[in-house]
């Protein structure tokens, strides 16, 4: 039901839609080469995807979303709590976009929070918070900002959730699309990356609350595994 059946909204399916494929060879960029908190040294394996990297891809997912859905007005829905980055740097984005274009897109920006993970594994039950006030996106262009989508199974969940308030239209940003086995082939509108099976943190990704203060996203080792158990 995320795809509109409004003409000129719905972008042509093409292998841009994956986003950045990552291989599962790609074996990271060596953390002496980058910058990063001291206090992290030894809880990471490698670089994933620089900072810098990551502001690009989301500059042009920004024009990608002005392109199709420039001139109406948006509900931007933010996961929280790892979607915060990408959701600020993407609304940031779109702001610059729009002061250099004719083209406008007058934003909400509203919160819902999401947790289904302790240490690096999925728990059964998702807990939605903030959902009692969704009833402002009946008859809206929702735009749900997260930052990983892995199983899909969460996202699923929260799509319905949303559709209930029955908005106008629904469309989805990822910025990272992980392959899983047990994956349900959910892809988002907007994909930043996809990424390999591997447990990354960074760019307020976690781990049990802990590396969301690093910018590049890395891949944990499992010495950080170990240090923030719970
Ligand atoms: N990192 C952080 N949070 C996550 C991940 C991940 O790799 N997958 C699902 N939630
Ligand atoms: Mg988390």
């Amino acid at each position: 039901m995320q795809e509109s059946n409004m003409a000129g909204w719905q972008r042509k399916q093409t292998s841009v839609e994956k986003g950045i494929v990552i291989p599962d060879e790609w074996p990271g960029y060596p953390l002496e080469l980058f910058s990063l908190p001291e206090h992290y040294s030894e809880d990471l394996d490698c670089v994933y995807i620089p900072h810098g990297v990551i502001m690009d891809r989301i500059e042009r997912i920004a024009r990608n979303i002005l392109e199709d859905l420039g001139d109406h007005d948006i509900v931007v829905l933010c996961v929280l709590k790892a979607g915060y980055q990408f959701c600020a740097d993407l609304v940031d984005s779109i702001k610059v976009l729009c002061r250099s274009s004719s083209k406008t897109l007058p934003m909400r920006v509203d919160f819902i929070r999401l947790k289904s993970y302790l240490n690096d594994q999925s728990t059964e039950v998702l807990h939605i918070e903030g959902a009692e006030n969704l009833s402002v996106l009946s008859g809206k262009n929702v735009l749900i900002v997260e930052a990983i989508v892995d199983t899909g199974k969460t996202m699923k969940t929260l799509l319905n959730h949303v559709e209930a308030f029955k908005p106008k239209m629904i469309k989805v940003a990822g910025l990272l699309v992980k392959r899983v086995p047990s994956g349900t082939g959910y892809l988002p509108d907007y994909v930043g990356f996809d990424i390999s099976n591997r447990f990354v943190v960074g760019y307020a990704l976690d781990y049990n609350e802990y590396f969301r203060d690093l910018n590049h996203i890395c891949v944990i080792s499992d010495r950080g595994k170990l240090k923030y158990k719970i």
